[in-house]
Order: C-alpha cells, then structure tokens, then sequence
C-alpha cells in the first residue's frame, strides 16, 4: 500500500509541474499579448486544479501511513531531526499552502471581469505555487533528498 501510493504521489508530482508550466505559460502570454482568455485556458487551469487535489489526498494517505512522520507523541523529538521534521511538518505545510494558491488563483479567475484580469490572476497565483511546490519537493540536490521516482 505505502509503496504503491508514494510511486502514485511520485510520479504525480511530474504531471502536476507540467500541468503549472503549461498554465503559467498560457496565462503570461495571456496577460501580456493582450489575448481572450479561452476555453483551453479555463482547461488547462482546471486540470492543474485537480491534479494539485488528487495529490493532496495521496499525500494525507501517505501522512497517516509513513514510518518517516512522526506520531503526536514523537514532535518533539522530530523537531530536532531535520528529516522527521521536514516529513512530519515543512513538506506538508508548503504543499497544502501551494495547493490553497492553487485553490484561490482558480476561483478568483472565474470572478474576475476581464480577460486580462482572469490571465492575470492566474499567472501570480500558479508562479507562486509552483515556487512553492519546487522548494517542498525533496529533489535528489535537496537537504532532505529522494530518487527521481521512489526506490531510484
Ligand atoms: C503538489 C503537492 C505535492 C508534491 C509535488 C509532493 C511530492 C512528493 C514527493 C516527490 C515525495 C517523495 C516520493 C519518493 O519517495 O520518491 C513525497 C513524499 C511524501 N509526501 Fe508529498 N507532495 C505533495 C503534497 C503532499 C501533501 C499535501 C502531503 C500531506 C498532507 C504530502 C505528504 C507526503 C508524505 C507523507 C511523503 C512520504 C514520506 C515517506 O516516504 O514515507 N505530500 N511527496
């Protein structure tokens, strides 16, 4: 189960950086050509949208099943230990705030007036989420590193 579900949220977070880039494209290019914000753009912000969700549920699975987070009783201790904190509280943190931009930057689209006010909107809000989301993956360079996919 822990192995299948964290190649799952592995192999995830691929799509969901090709997902932001593709939108952070489209929305600046947007923005700044002067264009109409089009059905494809409501698209691909939407599928980025949902992919960031799925893998917030894989993750909250993954929190209550991982030998690496520690139990309510352990914090203290995890604090100290740079890996079992950033498990336990720094990777989890960044990502649900990286999905809640994700979350705004979609709603607020959908509210805002103009075409230029929609590509705006979401051009900020996915760049600040996908800043985010890069610093809260553990790339292989990383302090806290892992493989390209689990077990690599
Ligand atoms: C866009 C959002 C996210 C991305 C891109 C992401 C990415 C990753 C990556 C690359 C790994 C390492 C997988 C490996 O071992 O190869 C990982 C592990 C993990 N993630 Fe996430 N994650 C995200 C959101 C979350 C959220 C919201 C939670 C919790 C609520 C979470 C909890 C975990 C846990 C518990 C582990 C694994 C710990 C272990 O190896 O035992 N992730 N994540």
């Amino acid at each position: 189960m822990l192995t299948g579900l964290l190649l799952f949220h592995s192999l995830l977070r691929y799509i969901i950086l090709v997902l932001l880039l593709v939108t952070i494209f489209k929305s600046f290019s947007g923005w700044f050509g002067k264009k109409n914000y089009l059905p494809g753009d409501k698209k691909v912000s939407l599928f980025t949208f949902i992919s960031a969700h799925t893998q917030l549920i894989l993750g909250l699975l993954l929190y209550f099943i991982s030998p690496n987070v520690a139990s309510k009783a352990d914090m203290g201790t995890a604090m100290k230990d740079p890996i079992a904190r950033f498990w336990t509280i720094e990777h989890v943190f960044m990502m649900v705030l990286a999905i809640i931009l994700i979350t705004l930057g979609y709603m607020l689209t959908k509210r805002a007036k103009t075409d230029k006010g929609k590509h705006m909107r979401t051009a900020i809000f996915y760049l600040l989420a996908l800043l985010v989301i890069f610093l809260a993956i553990p790339w292989p360079w990383a302090k806290v590193a892992r493989g390209w996919l689990p077990g690599m």
